[in-house]
């Protein structure tokens, strides 16, 4: 075991099949301590098959590695001490109060004084007032509180959090977020599978994974300028431009955002030369801009389904 090191998740080589087809493939990563790293990629392209690897609920067929220093495959039992998993339906007892709920859960784990840290839990979420409330009773967004609130109560070293926030309201999904942030300035590691853009950029690092296949992974810029897409904003009179461009040879994607067109592809020269002949029609208004994340994500989406299905 290599306690001092400062990489919290280091894994190789993972594979997994369920009834012989492939759902994780060849899949090494890398979480540094005390880093929020996003999860993200297609509905059932192995995000919660890979978290259940990691944390020792599941043995991969193959591949190899640590999580906070223990052996994935040797040490589940010690890795599931430290890792506080919140499930992507969190699971919580509905029939038991907020209270009820942290106590429990503090006792499960052996806490010394399960009233006292049940009781700063609550403070610290700002549940102060809903103590009795039972969690069945509670909004989706305090629901997800709670459920944070108890898998972060026995102190664990990493968190895995599945789509914590589906669901959640904005302002709901942004606290959670800033307390993600406290958690991990105090030194926790953060696993979290997410389909929001948003919280995708509030990761220190994030990977994308599609049909089991890591295909892009780093800070948000550096997965942004690895895309090497070309994209242009189009505003002004769209109508029928989208059907129009669709499948041109370089244009690899055309989404309408709001009340403007992206238009993007991997191929610049391509792209340039097949949008050429609406670059020069009045009433549109074509703008060189730096691809989303989401422009990002979906070419990436576009092309694995090509490949890999
Ligand atoms: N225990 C299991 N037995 C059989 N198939 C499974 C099992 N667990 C997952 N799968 C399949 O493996 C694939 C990957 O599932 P997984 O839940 O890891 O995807 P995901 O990326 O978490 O998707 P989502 O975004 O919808 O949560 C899916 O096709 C799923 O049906
Ligand atoms: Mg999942």
């Amino acid at each position: 075991m290599n306690a001092g090191n400062d990489i919290a998740i280091d894994v190789r080589g993972l594979s997994k099949s369920f009834g012989g087809r492939e759902v994780v493939h060849d899949l090494s990563m890398q979480v540094k301590r005390g880093s929020i790293y996003g999860f993200l990629g297609p509905n059932g392209s192995g995000k919660t098959t890979t978290i259940r690897i990691l944390c020792g609920l599941l043995t991969p067929d193959s591949g190899e590695g640590t999580c906070l220093g223990y052996d994935i495959l040797r040490d589940a039992e010690k890795i599931k001490r430290q890792v506080g998993y919140m499930t992507q339906r969190f699971s919580l007892y509905q029939d038991l109060s907020v209270r009820e709920n942290l106590e429990f859960v503090a006792r499960l784990y052996g806490l010394a004084d399960a009233r006292g840290a049940a009781r700063d839990m609550i403070k610290r979420l700002g549940l102060s007032g809903r103590e009795e409330q039972l969690a069945g009773e509670l909004s989706g967004g305090w629901k997800q509180r709670l459920a944070l609130g108890a898998c972060t109560l026995p102190n664990p070293k990493l968190l895995l959090l599945d789509e914590p926030t589906a669901g959640v309201d904005p302002k709901a999904r942004r606290d959670f977020w800033n307390e993600i942030h406290a958690l991990a300035a105090e030194g926790l590691t953060v696993l979290v599978s997410t389909h929001y853009m948003d919280e995708a950029e509030r990761c220190h690092e994030i990977a994308y994974i599609a049909y089991g296949h890591l295909l892009a992974r780093g800070t948000v810029d550096e997965v942004i300028a690895k895309s090497a897409l070309t994209t242009y904003t189009v505003t002004g009179e769209l109508g029928g431009l989208a059907a129009e461009l669709d499948h041109k040879p370089g244009v690899d994607m055309v989404a309408p955002f709001g009340t403007s067109l992206h238009v993007s592809g991997r191929d610049a020269a391509a792209l340039e030369a097949s949008i050429a002949p609406w670059r020069e029609k009045s009433g549109l208004h074509w703008q060189k801009s730096h691809p989303s994340l989401e422009d990002v994500f979906i070419e990436l989406m576009n092309r694995s389904r090509d490949n890999f299905q």
